[in-house]
C-alpha cells in the first residue's frame, strides 16, 4: 500500500511539486489516509503533510506555499503502523531535518531499532516504523557523506517490506532509494528522472521505464540512473517501454474510475486475447518461455490469488480441469502459504495478480518455488513482484485499473487463464487444435457481446438506486456462476459497506435458506440452458424454493431463457454464451449494480473505506 514519487529534473519552468503532486494523484489508489511532500531547496529541505485525502494536503499547500524546487518527493499513505495523523503523514526527517524520507511497506525490526536510536538519544516525532529509517540515514549519512552508501547500510539493517525514498538538503539534485518486497520502478526523462511505486507516478512524462529486483539501491541525478545490491555493488535494471499513456490513467469523461473500467472491459479482454494465435491459428504463447515438456509432465495446477483476482481463479478451475483433465485447486494466497501445502516439481502455480505486489501472492509465489513448483504469473502490471519472482508470465492487457474494486482485471483475468487451459489443452492432447480453435473464437465473439450487456443497464440502475437503503443481499450460483456470485458480494461489501453473501444455489437448502425472509433481495446467476448438465433446471427450481419464501428475485439469465420469468422479480439479461464463458458476462451487471449502489448512498467508489489498491502488505 502507499504510494511514493520522486522526481529531479534540469528544467526551472518544471515545478518539482507540480510533478509529484500529479504522481501522488495518480497513486492515491494506493492509499489515502494522509499525504505530504518534501522538497529540496537552497535552504534545505522543505516539507509539508496533511492527514486525510491529497485535497487535503493540496489545500494546505495552497494557503502556505513552499519554495520553488526542482527535486522532491512524495507519499500517499495506507497507515500501518501509528494512525492517519499530520504528524505520521510521510515523508519523515532525520535528526537535524537534512533528509526526508517516504516508505512502503512495514519495518519488521522498527522497535529494536528505535529502541537503539532512543539510547542513543534520538527524538522521534510520530509512532511510524519509517521515522526509524529516516534518523538511520541521517546518522549514517552524518558517517559517511554518501547518501547512496548510507542508504545501502541503512536497507541492511532493515528486516521487513520497504521501499525508502530519500532527499538530503546537502546533496543536491540527487534522489536515493532501496527496496526489499515493495515495489519501485524509475522512469527515464530528458534531462529529468523520476521514481514510483508504479509507472502511473510518471506516466506523464515519459513512458520509458527500468524495473529494479528485490534488494537493490538506486541513485537517480537529472542525467543519471545507477543502481546497486545493499552491499553497493553495481548492478544491471530491466529497461521496459509502457504500452498505455498518461489518458488511460484519467477518468476520459465518466464520473468515476469504476465506470470508466467497467466501461473498458470489451476491450480488456480483446487486448488480452491479442497476438495468442500463429498464422496457422495456433494457441502460442510465445511469452511464456517454459519449456514445453515440464507443462507436458505436471500433474497438478494449483491457482494462488487473493480476492477478486482468487474468484477469476475459481472461474478458470471449471474450464482448466474441463480441457485438461488436470486437478486445478484455487486457494487463497495467505491461506496457501502457511498450511504446508503439498507441491512439487510436477506442480504448476498460477499466481493471478492485478498489481503483481499483493505481499500475500508473493510470499506464496516464492513459498511455491522453494518447493520445486512452477509458477506462472497471470499479471496486469509490467515491472511488478510477481511475475519477476515468477518462472514466467502472461499478461493481461486490461491497461491501468485505477479504482479499489476491481473490475476489468477480473475479465482480463479469467480471459488470460482461459487461454492458458487451452494452450495446456492443446500440448498435452487433451484437446485438438480444432477444438482449441474452435473455444478461442467463441472468446473472441465476448468482447461484443460484454459491449452489449453494457448497453442494456439501465434497469440495474434504477434498480441500485431504489435499493440504496437495503441492509443485505444475497448472491446465488452454481457451477462457474458460484465464483460469479461470490465476486457480485465482494463488490457490494466493499463499495456499499452492505452485508452481501455470496453461495453455491446447491448449498442454499443446507442452511442459507434460513436467512430468507420477505422481501430479502437474493441475485440469482442462471447457467445457459443447453448447458449439458441440466444445472439450469437445477438453478431454476432454486429460485422457486426462494422465491416461494418471499425473496425479492433478481435473476441473470440469457436472453430468450423464459423458465425464469414467473419467479423473477427482475430478470436481466446477457447474449447467449457457452457456460464456460458467461462469467465474462454474468458478472458485468453485477459490478455496475454495486457501483451504482454505492454512488446512491453517496460513498467515494473508487476509494472505498479502510482499503488500498494494492495491499503490499502480510
Ligand atoms: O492486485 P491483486 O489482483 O493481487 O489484488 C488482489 C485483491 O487485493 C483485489 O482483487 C481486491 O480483492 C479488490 N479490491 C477487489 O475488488
Amino acid at each position: 500500500m502507499c504510494g511514493i514519487v520522486g522526481y529531479t529534473g534540469t528544467d526551472p519552468g518544471l515545478s518539482a511539486l507540480d510533478v509529484v503532486l500529479g504522481g501522488l494523484r495518480r497513486l492515491e489508489y494506493r492509499g489515502y489516509d494522509s499525504a505530504g511532500v518534501a522538497l529540496q531547496t537552497p535552504d534545505g529541505i522543505v516539507m509539508l503533510k496533511r492527514s486525510g485525502k491529497l485535497a487535503r494536503l493540496t489545500e494546505a499547500l495552497e494557503a502556505e506555499p513552499l519554495p520553488a524546487a526542482v527535486t522532491g518527493i512524495g507519499h500517499t499513505r495506507w497507515a500501518t503502523h501509528g494512525g492517519p495523523t499530520d504528524d505520521n503523514a510521510h515523508p519523515h526527517v532525520g535528526t537535524g531535518g537534512a533528509v526526508a524520507v517516504v516508505h512502503n511497506g512495514i519495518i519488521e525490526n522498527f522497535a529494536t531499532l528505535k529502541a537503539e536510536l532512543q539510547a542513543d538519544g534520538v527524538d522521534f516525532a510520530s509512532q511510524t516504523d519509517t521515522e526509524v529509517a529516516a534518523h538511520l540515514l541521517a546518522r549514517e549519512y552524518a558517517t559517511t557523506g554518501d547518501l547512496s552508501s548510507a542508504m545501502c547500510a541503512v536497507a541492511r539493517r532493515l528486516e521487513g517490506a520497504f521501499t525508502l525514498l530519500a532527499v538530503h538538503g546537502d546533496v543536491p539534485h540527487t534522489l536515493v532509494a532501496a527496496r526489499r518486497n515493495s515495489p519501485l520502478v524509475v522512469g527515464l526523462g530528458e534531462g529529468a528522472n523520476f521514481l514510483g511505486s508504479d509507472v502511473a507516478a510518471f506516466i506523464a512524462h515519459t513512458r520509458d521505464a527500468i524495473e529494479l529486483g528485490q534488494d537493490q539501491v538506486v541513485t537517480i541525478t537529472p542525467h543519471s540512473v545507477s543502481i546497486t545490491d545493499f552491499l553497493g555493488a553495481p548492478v544491471q535494471g530491466k529497461p521496459f517501454h509502457v504500452d498505455w499513456d498518461a489518458s488511460a490513467a484519467e477518468k476520459g469523461g465518466y464520473p468515476t474510475f469504476m465506470a470508466k473500467e467497467i466501461n473498458e472491459q470489451p476491450h480488456a479482454v480483446a487486448d488480452t486475447l491479442l497476438g495468442r494465435t500463429d498464422v496457422a491459428g495456433r494457441l502460442t504463447l510465445d511469452e511464456l518461455h517454459m519449456d514445453e515438456q515440464v507443462l507436458r509432465e505436471i500433474d497438478k495446477i494449483v491457482v494462488i490469488a487473493c480476492g477478486t483476482a482468487a474468484y477469476a481463479g475459481q472461474v478458470a478451475k471449471y474450464a482448466i480441469e474441463h480441457w485438461c483433465r488436470i486437478p486445478v485447486e484455487v486457494e487463497l494466497a495467505h491461506e496457501f502459504r502457511y498450511r504446508d501445502p503439498v507441491v512439487d516439481q510436477r506442480t504448476l502455480v498460477v499466481a493471478i495478480s492485478q498489481s503483481g505486489e499483493t505481499m500475500d501472492t508473493i510470499m506464496a509465489v516464492r513459498h511455491a518455488r522453494e518447493l520445486g513448483a512452477r509458477v506462472i504469473a497471470v499479471c496486469n502490471t509490467h515491472g511488478s513482484t510477481i511475475p519477476r519472482e515468477s518462472d514466467a508470465a502472461l499478461y493481461t492487457h486490461a491497461g491501468p485499473e485505477v479504482a479499489v474494486a476491481s473490475t476489468k482485471a477480473f475479465l482480463a483475468q479469467i480471459t488470460a487463464c482461459y487461454v492458458l487451459g487451452l494452450y495446456l489443452a492443446e500440448l498435452r492432447g487433451t484437446k485438438s487444435r480444432e477444438q482449441v480453435g474452435e473455444v478461442m473464437a467463441q472468446l473472441q465473439a465476448m468482447p461484443d457481446k460484454i459491449a452489449k450487456v453494457l448497453q442494456g443497464l439501465d434497469q440495474v440502475r434504477r434498480m441500485a438506486r431504489w435499493m440504496a437503503d437495503t441492509r443485505s443481499v444475497l448472491f446465488l450460483g452454481r457451477h462457474v456462476g458460484y465464483p460469479v456470485a461470490m465476486e457480485g458480494a465482494l463488490k457490494l461489501k466493499e463499495l456499499a459497506y452492505i452485508h452481501a453473501e455470496g453461495f453455491a444455489a446447491g448449498e442454499l437448502k443446507h442452511g442459507p435458506i434460513a436467512l430468507i425472509e420477505p422481501g430479502q433481495p437474493v441475485f440469482v446467476i442462471v447457467p445457459p440452458p443447453d448447458e449439458p448438465h441440466s444445472l439450469h433446471g437445477k438453478v431454476v427450481s432454486n429460485i422457486q424454493e426462494i422465491n416461494a419464501r418471499g425473496a425479492r428475485t433478481i435473476v441473470i439469465a440469457e436472453e430468450g431463457d423464459d423458465d425464469v420469468v414467473p419467479y423473477a422479480s427482475e430478470v436481466i439479461r446477457i447474449p447467449a454464451s457457452p457456460v464456460l464463458l458467461s462469467p465474462l458476462l454474468a458478472v458485468v451487471p453485477l459490478q455496475v449494480f454495486a457501483c451504482e449502489l454505492a454512488s446512491a448512498k453517496g460513498l467515494d467508489v473508487d476509494q472505498p473505506r479502510n482499503l488500498a489498491k494494492s495491499v503490499t502488505v502480510e
